[in-house]
């Protein structure tokens, strides 16, 4: 417990008063979500109760990541994605979702050929430091996404093609794309929203037409449900738009061709729907893009960049369909019931404020998820100074919008008025009083 003095607004001026901290910030899984029993278990089942298995996880492994979690992921990604047609061939293992984003630039964009990185923004606010990481500083550019999750895909085009020059690259077990665009199409963090397949289609269209890649962030779509009351999900959900991969598959090639790379791929983790910890992501992409990434010397000297050990760990964590219930019996009832905490404290304390919750449209089943709220401020209240504010004052940790805009590019979408706040990590007691907090600290501001 923190004893600090209070702030002067909010009826507690010249008290002091205890605050427990409260985190809005972090997306990832409560502690409490954290299935320890489970992962014992499995670490004991590998090691002690499966000798070959034992020692095949203990050596150097495939440069594609061990084969029988490939095996796994490609069901897990058929079972969830009913329409889809993964196979292992499809499936490169990579370090959290954080590490398939270097190795995909590394292997599939040369910063001397490739023109551009395309980022919808807000964005995840680290994706642009890793873009510069493998030499794109000022070649970063923000693409503006839309309320209803949208973006404006004619002037994409015309910014593709401004920027391209005749030449295109060679394909070959390393093609260079010539654009990347980067997005979280579904629950995106920061903005929790879901792009329309209008969207999704148009947006393929025009990466084929520029020899780009979409390079799709989908580490949230299995964490979805309806917030229409009552209705209470009997499966593991899908109702969202198909991915861009299977989009891309579905215009004329087969995923298993040796010729084509496509233009999509989905990434995909298991930081929110296991542990980040387990430090294990995926690819799921053409089967001649992911042979590239397994082309990538680092990989090949003795295996992908995920643990071989924790790989089997986890291949024994998801026997028998555990992860589907993990998810449908644990995370989905416990976040809805986050979510819906916080969005009725949000109506009763900061709506009065003129705080806007921007989300689903109203109207019809209004299918949510993910981890983030995205909340717009009253008008010239600015979330830096809001998160000043909440730090010092209320102990309240919140991520603001203008942390969530592409670098470099800030002008063409600045999100000042606008914060993200998470109810993945807090503990369900907390949620309504972090909201509380939260309004105290924009009254302050709006003084
Ligand atoms: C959109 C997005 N991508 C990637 C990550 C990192 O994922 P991983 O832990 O799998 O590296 C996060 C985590 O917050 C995220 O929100």
């Amino acid at each position: 417990m923190v004893l600090i003095e209070s702030h002067s607004s909010g009826g507690h001026h010249g008290r002091s008063i205890h605050l427990q901290p409260i985190n809005f910030l972090w997306g990832k899984p409560a502690p409490s979500l954290l299935p320890i029993t489970q992962l014992a278990q499995a670490s004991h089942q590998l090691l002690l109760k499966d000798a070959a298995a034992a020692v095949e996880n203990l050596e150097y492994g495939d440069a594609l990541g061990c084969p029988r979690l490939r095996k796994q992921i490609a069901s897990l990604l058929n079972l969830f994605y009913q329409k889809s047609r993964v196979d292992s061939t499809n499936i490169c293992i990579t370090a959290g979702a954080s590490f398939a984003l270097p190795t995909i630039l590394n292997v599939l964009t040369d910063s001397a050929i490739t023109k551009c990185i395309w980022v919808v923004s807000p964005c995840f606010y680290l994706a642009c430091r890793m873009f510069e990481d493998v030499g794109f500083a000022g070649k970063i550019k923000a693409v503006p996404e839309r309320g209803d999750g949208s973006v404006d895909i004619e002037a994409l085009d015309q910014a593709m093609s401004e920027v391209e020059q005749a030449t295109k690259s060679v394909a070959s077990y390393r093609k260079t794309y010539t654009h990347i665009i980067y997005t979280v199409p579904t629950f995106s963090n920061p903005s929790g929203k879901v792009m329309p397949l209008t969207c999704r289609q148009k947006l393929v269209d025009v990466a084929r037409q520029h020899d780009g890649l979409i390079v799709s962030d989908d580490i949230y779509d299995m964490l979805q449900w309806s917030s229409t009351p009552g209705e209470e999900e009997t499966t593991l959900c899908n109702y969202t738009p198909p991915r861009f991969v299977d989009i891309d598959r579905s215009k004329s090639h087969s995923s298993t061709d040796l010729a084509s790379f496509g233009n999509a791929l989905s990434i995909g983790s298991l930081s929110k729907i296991v542990a980040p910890g387990t430090r294990i992501g995926w690819v799921d992409a053409d089967a001649a893009l992911v042979n590239a990434l397994g082309q990538y010397g680092s990989s090949l000297a003795g295996g992908g960049p995920t643990s071989q050990l924790v790989q089997g760990v986890v291949v024994e964590l998801l026997r028998n369909n555990w992860l589907e219930h993990h998810i449908k019996f644990t995370l989905v009832p416990a976040y809805r019931t986050r979510r819906q905490l916080m969005v009725q404290a949000i109506e009763d304390h900061l709506r009065p404020l003129g705080v806007v919750l921007e989300g689903p449209p109203s109207g019809g089943r209004a299918i949510v998820g993910g981890f983030f709220l995205w909340l717009r401020l009253p008008p010239r209240v600015s979330s830096h100074m809001v998160k000043t504010i909440c730090a010092e004052q209320e102990l309240l940790a919140i991520c603001p919008g203008a942390d969530c805009r592409v670098l470099e590019d800030e002008d063409v979408a600045v999100w000042d008025g606008f914060v993200r706040l998470s109810y993945s990590y807090e503990e369900e007691g907390n949620l309504v009083e972090g909201i509380v907090r939260l309004a105290r600290a924009i009254k302050v501001l709006m003084k």
